[in-house]
């Protein structure tokens, strides 16, 4: 299955070698493990995921010194940690599909699943631990923290129709940005930036995590998207009661708030009501709403990439922000 954002990040030309060594480095991890736990973790660590993150820490450890050799146990251990969130987002939400394959929960079952991403989060650790550095693994600690923390905040609104903004942007930045900051602020401590950039690195993480992720919930209400592309299904959010940014705007729409009540009651909702609440939901003014908010984190994410030290590790931050903002597109 193709997919446009992993091509475009591909245009950065040094991703393009470097992204390929990743892959090969995620490979031998995988060929190294035996029996189920190989089949489970080659489903999804090797099926093809958009490698944001280890793309971002890659970037802002861009200077004269780049060793890629050097960076690849940290890029490999910010897509393991990625990876294993999913696997368990997935048992939370009970998604079937994921980068275009059957989700391993529902391959084979949940306790399976659970313990391949405890195997998975416990590997990022091992793969941190060779740089002998406190700093790294206290920062990746505590993204893992915030991360947990977020995915559980979100367990704990389910069909909470009076949470409002700001409930929405806490919850996103601990489960979302806090990978995001750690991939820049690692990727900034491994090329010895000053603490001043450190800091700008990890604000930079936290908008784009924040866009990134207000993108996502816009692909998940829109029937037209192509979000097959993603290999995720449409829809899954407000069938799990999940209340993203787009519902929180209707909601606020009295008409469709009465219409939509009895369907967040209910769980969960068929694939025709579904069907039905996104064709409603767009007929608001709730979609555009969101995209603006989207236009707004990612200026943010543009004017801090401004100040970021390094010419090309400003270019290419900048890059990263033309293509999600490309990715945009998908949310309309
Ligand atoms: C999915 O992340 C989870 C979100 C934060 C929305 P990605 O969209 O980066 O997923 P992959 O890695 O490409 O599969
Ligand atoms: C991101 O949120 C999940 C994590 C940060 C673990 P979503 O629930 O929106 O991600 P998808 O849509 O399932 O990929
Ligand atoms: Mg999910
Ligand atoms: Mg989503």
């Amino acid at each position: 299955m193709k997919r446009k954002v992993y091509s475009s990040f591909n245009t950065l030309d040094f991703l393009k070698k470097d992204i390929g060594r990743l892959e090969g480095f995620l490979k031998d991890f995988t060929d190294s493990i035996d029996g189920v736990l190989n089949l489970a973790v080659s489903s999804t660590l090797t099926a093809g995921g958009k490698r944001i993150r280890p793309s971002l820490l890659l970037i802002c450890a861009r200077n004269k010194h780049y060793d890629i050799g050097h960076l690849l146990p940290a890029a490999a251990a910010i897509e393991i940690i990625h990876t294993a969130s999913l696997i368990h987002d997935d048992i939370i939400d009970k998604s079937i599909l994921r980068r275009g394959k059957r989700t391993i929960h529902d391959t084979y079952d949940k306790d399976t699943a659970k313990f391949v991403g405890d195997f998975l989060f416990t590997h990022t650790f091992s793969l941190l631990n060779s740089y002998h550095n406190r700093r790294i693994l206290t920062e990746m600690s505590e993204a893992a923290k915030c991360l947990v923390k977020g995915e559980f905040d979100q367990l704990n609104t389910k069909k909470d129709i009076y949470q409002d903004e700001e409930v929405y942007y806490k919850k996103i930045d601990e489960k979302t940005s806090s990978l995001f900051k750690v991939s820049c602020v690692i990727g900034g401590i491994l090329s010895g930036v000053d603490e001043a950039t450190v800091q700008n690195l990890r604000k930079f993480g936290e908008y784009v995590g924040i866009s990134f992720q207000i993108n996502d919930d816009l692909i998940d209400v829109d029937i037209n998207s192509t979000s097959k592309e993603e290999g995720k299904p449409v829809g899954k959010d407000f069938k799990h009661g999940d209340i993203t940014l787009p519902f929180i705007f209707a909601l606020q729409d009295k008409k469709f708030k009465n219409e939509i009540e009895p369907f967040i009651k209910k769980s969960p909702v068929s694939d025709k009501e579904l069907d039905y609440i996104l064709r409603l939901i767009a007929t608001t003014d709730a979609i555009e709403r969101t995209r603006k908010r989207f236009f707004y984190y990612m200026e943010k994410a543009k004017k801090t990439a401004e100040l970021i030290k390094g010419t090309q590790r400003r270019a290419c931050l900048l890059k990263v922000c033309e293509i999600i903002e490309q990715r945009a597109g998908l949310g309309k």
